[in-house]
């Protein structure tokens, strides 16, 4: 098992990686690449689709109007930044936010799986259709899995709404707090 600062050396070597990564197109287009950041030693990640404009401005992941809301998201399961590692399928902006494609997301996915498994959390949470359909279930229906944790690899995912979709759709709003206020009640059972 990794100390903190072992895991912190590691994840600060991916990002390196990724700042300076050429392997797909997107890099062209890109103002910053957008690693990921937070806790290296978090219980829990947080894993979104791809960076939007104010990510790529500013090279951080969810700091626009959707990283507002799971700031607030985060207080309902208890939880801040510091505690958690926040990190998405692509580190780099798809031109006009488009779904990210398959050669974009294989090119990536080394980065996202170092990251994991340095940090090792006991839940991964998945931020929508994208992340939920890369790692958990091709082809799954955030609609119908969102809120049902599955054991998968001895960690626990968590489909979850994506909080920009809760922005645009009055009604995933409720079932996105619900579903964090039970994130709550699964992490303080199992880190009991
Ligand atoms: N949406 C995402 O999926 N990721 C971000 O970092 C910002 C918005």
């Amino acid at each position: 098992m990794l100390d903190k600062a072992a895991k912190q050396e590691i994840l600060d070597e991916i990002a390196a990686q990724v700042r300076g990564c050429t392997r797909c197109p997107l890099h062209r287009s890109r103002s910053n690449a957008v690693p990921g950041e937070g806790n290296p030693d978090a219980d829990v990640m947080f894993i979104g689709e791809a960076p939007g404009h104010y990510e790529d401005q500013q090279g951080r992941p969810f700091v626009g109007n959707a990283g507002q809301l799971l700031d607030r998201l985060l207080g309902i399961a208890g939880l801040g930044r510091s505690d958690v590692f926040i990190a998405n399928i692509l580190k780099c902006r798809p031109p006009k936010n488009r779904d990210p494609g398959p050669d974009e997301r294989a090119a990536c996915s080394e980065y996202l799986d170092a990251q994991i498994a340095t940090i090792q959390p006991l839940a991964i949470c998945l931020l929508g259709r994208v992340p939920l359909q890369t790692l958990l279930e091709p082809g799954g229906s955030i609609t119908r899995l969102h809120g049902k944790p599955q054991e998968k690899d001895g960690m626990l995912w968590v489909p979850l709404f994506h909080p920009a979709a809760a922005l645009h759709r009055a009604d995933y709003m409720p079932q996105l707090e619900e579903d964090m206020a039970n994130l709550k009640q699964i992490l303080d059972s199992r880190l009991e």
